[in-house]
């Protein structure tokens, strides 16, 4: 790969529509708390990460499904208005995928998704195989069926696309797809959950929340990052905004590119919502220039 081009990268993922309340604590089982607002916000971990990554200034294309509802009549919109391309992205019928989240005023949420017509992407058609093979990246995360991103996987490794896995949110993955990635993204709990997993993994990013990020490749290149100083509104999306940004950089090497996606996701906390606080390139040029 031309490590001064902006790499082409399939995201093949969820997107949902998020429902978010805010609120000064949540609540604890069988408790009913004062909410202090409500804002329904594009999200999903594919879309975000697809959003960073155009923001960030890769080509992108989407692969995934919306319903056939308003929801997905906007979540639509807002990939195409980010320049991802949506050409392949499916609607179903049904119910768009939706997720119900909580902020506290920390900035701290809690998420529960429901996959909807994310569940129906159980199967890859020629075309979007096709747009795999094409790609520099493949990005994956686990809101769909296992079996298809599984798939997918192993058909960008046969394609030499490089495949690239946040396994996320937490779920049990097969051997055989750890044996096809090639740069794993986790945050702390994932880290823990998949630790034996990430060893034969040949790169592996690990985001620290507040504390930035390290990498350590299969050869024994270990570095870290630091964290940012920024003033914590919301932390949904920031990891998405962080993958998405390391994706789009990666051909400048893991140093650049942890740099530049500490800085997307620093950014991203300091505003509500998912895809509506990622930030651009312009913005993240600006933080790293006042460093
Ligand atoms: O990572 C944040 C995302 O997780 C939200 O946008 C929500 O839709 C869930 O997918």
């Amino acid at each position: 790969m031309d490590r001064s081009a902006a790499p082409t990268v399939v995201v093949l993922g969820s997107v949902n529509m998020d429902l978010v309340t805010t609120t000064a604590r949540r609540p604890a089982p069988g408790e009913t708390v004062l909410g202090s607002g409500f804002a329904t916000v594009p999200g999903g971990k594919g879309a975000n990460q697809a959003v960073a990554a155009a923001r960030s200034g890769a080509r992108v294309r989407f692969l995934g499904a919306t319903g056939d509802d308003a929801f997905g009549t906007t979540l639509r919109a807002t990939l195409s208005g980010a320049g991802v391309d949506i050409s392949l992205l499916r609607t179903v019928d049904g119910s768009s995928g939706v997720a119900t989240i909580v902020v506290d005023e920390s900035g701290e949420n809690s998420i529960i998704v429901v996959a909807g017509a994310n569940g129906r992407v159980t199967e890859l058609t020629a075309d979007e195989l096709a747009a795999i093979a094409a790609a520099d990246i493949l990005l994956c995360q686990l809101e769909i069926p296992l079996a298809t991103v599984a798939a997918a996987a192993r058909h960008a490794r046969a394609a030499h696309t490089i495949v690239a896995l946040n396994p996320s949110p937490v779920r049990p993955l097969p051997a055989a797809l750890w044996a096809d990635v090639d740069l794993a993204i986790v945050n702390a709990l994932e880290s823990e959950h998949y630790s034996s997993d990430l060893d034969r993994i040949p790169h592996v990013v690990r985001t620290l929340g507040g504390d930035g990020a390290r990498y350590r490749s299969a050869e024994g290149t270990e570095f870290a990052v630091p964290g940012r100083t920024v003033e914590v509104v919301d932390t949904t999306g920031a990891g998405d905004a962080f993958t998405g940004a390391l994706v789009a950089t990666w051909p400048t090497g893991p140093h650049p590119a942890l740099t530049w996606a500490n800085a997307a996701g620093a950014l991203a906390t300091t505003r509500l919502g998912a895809s509506s606080s990622i930030p651009d390139r312009t913005r993240i040029e600006h933080a790293l220039r006042a460093d």
